[in-house]
């Protein structure tokens, strides 16, 4: 699937609002990359495509969770906020045909992170954060430390989350602990 594809595809299955936003993503994917490197082409269809499942009905994706046994089944205890990117990746694979593992991780992981990030899921991960779009002072604060740090970045953005989802009372998936542990480590 060529990019003009991947944009028509999605330009399809989102909201303006959201296609807007994943115009934004790729923009400030693509900026990371030239920064930072990592695989330019994989990381754009990455952002293309990362929230290809956001509008696809939680029953659904949580019926496709208990089915497909490469998708971890606790992911049901959690936020269905999570669902669309780990369920995305199996769609992206199984409906646009996309095989290749570097863009569908960068897909599965853009929400939670996890620990041992390759450099196109951080990218990913950190675009879909910082993208312009995201008006609330953390974000500003990770997009300062991407213009010279991918990695203080990434765990300002982790770090953040897991503040913004414990003041909420909400659950926080064993995946961003483990990435925010993996950064803070190194
Ligand atoms: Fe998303
Ligand atoms: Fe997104």
């Amino acid at each position: 699937m060529n990019e003009k594809k991947a944009f028509e595809t999605v330009r399809h299955s989102l909201k303006p609002r959201r296609f807007e936003h994943t115009e934004r993503v790729v923009e400030q994917a693509t900026k990371l990359a030239e920064k930072y490197g990592g695989d330019f082409k994989k990381i754009r269809m990455a952002a293309i495509l990362h929230d290809y499942a956001k509008y696809r009905p939680t029953e659904e994706m949580r019926q496709k969770v208990m089915k497909n046994s490469t998708l971890p089944m606790r992911l049901l205890d959690y936020g269905d906020e999570l669902l669309h990117s780990f369920v995305g990746a199996v769609y992206v694979k199984e409906e646009l045909d996309i095989k290749d593992e570097v863009i569908l991780s960068a897909i599965r992981y853009h929400t939670t992170g996890r620990a041992g990030m390759t450099l196109e899921e951080k990218i990913v991960f950190l675009a879909d954060y910082i993208e312009p779009g995201r008006t609330f002072p953390e974000a500003a604060e990770a997009r300062k430390l991407a213009e010279d740090d991918l990695d203080l970045a990434c765990l300002a953005s982790l770090k953040n989350t897991i503040i913004h989802l414990s003041n909420k009372s909400l659950a926080i998936y064993p995946d961003t602990f483990e990435a925010y542990n993996d950064f803070v480590n190194k």
